[in-house]
């Protein structure tokens, strides 16, 4: 058993942590227990990131996680490296590398391995691994076996533990810093009164420390996911059937989530769920469902939903105008694949872009944080123009499509959107109030209505 006396000595808090990777997840996770009060190295590969970080800026946009990253490199609480010889003088890891899609279904892993080869090669002493990369099933307890087997003659013990995270982008310091639960995948009671200790300031009457195996905690992570996005795609199929029979899909959502049991969130319906991490986890565990002849699977099922929620959207787009759309133009409001956010993976409006782009005459597109730069995968498609503010160009299209729940559309105003030529609206997020919009002369489209 790893010793844990000595490291809980060395380790009371403030504790001393390396986070490696410092995209997302591991910058958030960085700065946040820093803002505990624990010492923290971040280390990435990337001297360009990291000479940045250490100015305090950060390549992405996520609400107050610069200011928070400033304020702990003032207090030197939070540090950058892209050392691993520097990283490895703690011997607590937080792994937080990517794990993208490899284009086959399953997370690329190439990220991973050489992290665990390096940390082979650097770690001279007992150490906790702590794996906050989402992972294929199984992944975790395979490192923890070649950690034992490659660190058995040296006499060291090295415990792999599983602690997914549960942020979402747009809020993810308040979810680090108040979450439901924290999950704990342990393999030794060294290691699980490590955590515990690291993780006590967050124990709140709202949040739950759940301990339990690895196994458990890496398949928590995937099927929450898996669920959530499933509740979405769900709520997505009632939309048609209401279309059909007549029902509102606002009103039904309403009494629906007012049962405790389903609960208010994620019964929006709409274009469906992008990002980085429903879209790949579901894919994930519908691999690993395929490899052990699990069947009838409800996940398969969601993301099919899913991938065929946008093409629904623009069958009403096209029967609004006829099938041939080549003299028509619009507007596209939101580009990222949620709000809060300028991350544009697997966004839903990217999707939408891609199909409609080369049978329209012109698309017009405005996000309010997605930077043009950031988007060369529509640059092959001339007729495509990047707006510089919400209204511009509203004279020359003959409609409005709405792909992002920004707060910034949500209360638009009326007279503007009369520019629009054929004052068509297509919401594809159900954020506008449809009685106002059709008591203003504007046809409008959205989802379950
Ligand atoms: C998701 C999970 O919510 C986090 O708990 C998890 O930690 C994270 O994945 C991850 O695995 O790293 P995120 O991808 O940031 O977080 O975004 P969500 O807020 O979950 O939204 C996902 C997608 O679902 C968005 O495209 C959003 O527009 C869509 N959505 C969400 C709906 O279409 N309807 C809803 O009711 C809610």
């Amino acid at each position: 058993m790893i010793n844990i006396k000595e490291m809980m000595i060395e380790n009371s808090i403030p504790m001393k942590i390396t986070i490696i990777g410092t995209g997302y997840v591991g910058l958030v996770s960085g700065a946040c227990f820093a803002e505990l009060g624990n010492e923290v190295m971040c280390l990435d590969i990337n001297p360009k990131i990291i000479s940045q970080l250490k100015k305090a800026k950060v390549s992405f946009f996520e609400p107050d996680l610069q200011k928070l990253v400033q304020k702990n490199i003032k207090k030197k609480t939070l540090k950058f490296t892209t050392s691993y010889a520097t990283g490895c003088k703690n011997n607590i890891f937080f792994i937080c590398v990517d794990t993208p899609d490899n284009g086959f279904g399953s997370p690329d892993l190439k990220s991973l391995n050489s992290v665990l080869r390096m940390l082979q090669k650097k770690i001279t002493r007992d150490a906790v691994l702590v794996l906050k990369s989402t992972l294929p099933l199984g992944t975790n307890n395979r490192i923890a076996k070649s950690m034992s087997k490659h660190f058995l003659l040296k006499n060291i013990i090295v415990d792999v533990c599983s602690n997914p995270e549960f942020l979402k982008e747009g809020s993810a310091i308040k979810d680090f810093m108040q979450p439901d639960r924290i999950i704990l995948g342990t393999p030794s009671e060294s290691s699980k009164a490590l955590l515990t200790k690291l993780y006590a300031p967050l124990k709140s009457k709202s949040t739950q420390l759940f301990h339990m195996s690895v196994e458990s905690a890496e398949l928590t992570k995937y099927a929450s996911n898996a669920f959530l996005a499933t509740k979405i795609s769900f709520m997505n199929e009632v939309a048609l059937i209401a279309e059909k029979s007549g029902g509102n899909i606002h009103e039904v959502r309403e009494g629906m989530g007012a049962d405790r049991r389903i609960g208010p969130d994620f019964l929006n319906a709409g274009l469906g769920f992008g990002g980085s991490c429903f879209p790949k986890d579901m894919k994930a565990l519908i691999n690993f469902e395929k490899k052990n002849k699990i069947k009838n699977s409800i996940i398969e099922n969601a993301l099919k939903i899913n991938q065929n929620q946008v093409k629904l959207f623009i069958k009403k787009i096209r029967s609004t105008f006829g099938s041939n759309l080549k003299d028509k133009s619009f507007v596209i409001w939101g580009l990222s694949f949620k709000p809060n956010t300028d991350d544009t993976r697997d966004s839903v409006a990217i999707e939408l872009i891609k199909l409609i782009a080369p049978s329209v005459k012109s698309l017009y597109l405005f996000d309010p944080k997605v930077k043009k730069d950031s988007l060369s995968k529509l640059k092959k498609y001339p007729n495509i123009t990047f707006l510089n503010s919400q209204y511009e160009n509203f004279n020359l299209a003959n409609g409005l499509i709405i792909c992002t729940e920004w707060n910034d559309f949500k209360d638009p105003k009326i007279n503007k959107l009369a520019k629009l030529q054929d004052r068509v609206i297509f919401d594809g997020r159900n954020i506008l109030d449809s009685q106002l919009m059709n008591e203003n002369n504007f046809s409008y489209i959205g989802i379950g209505l």
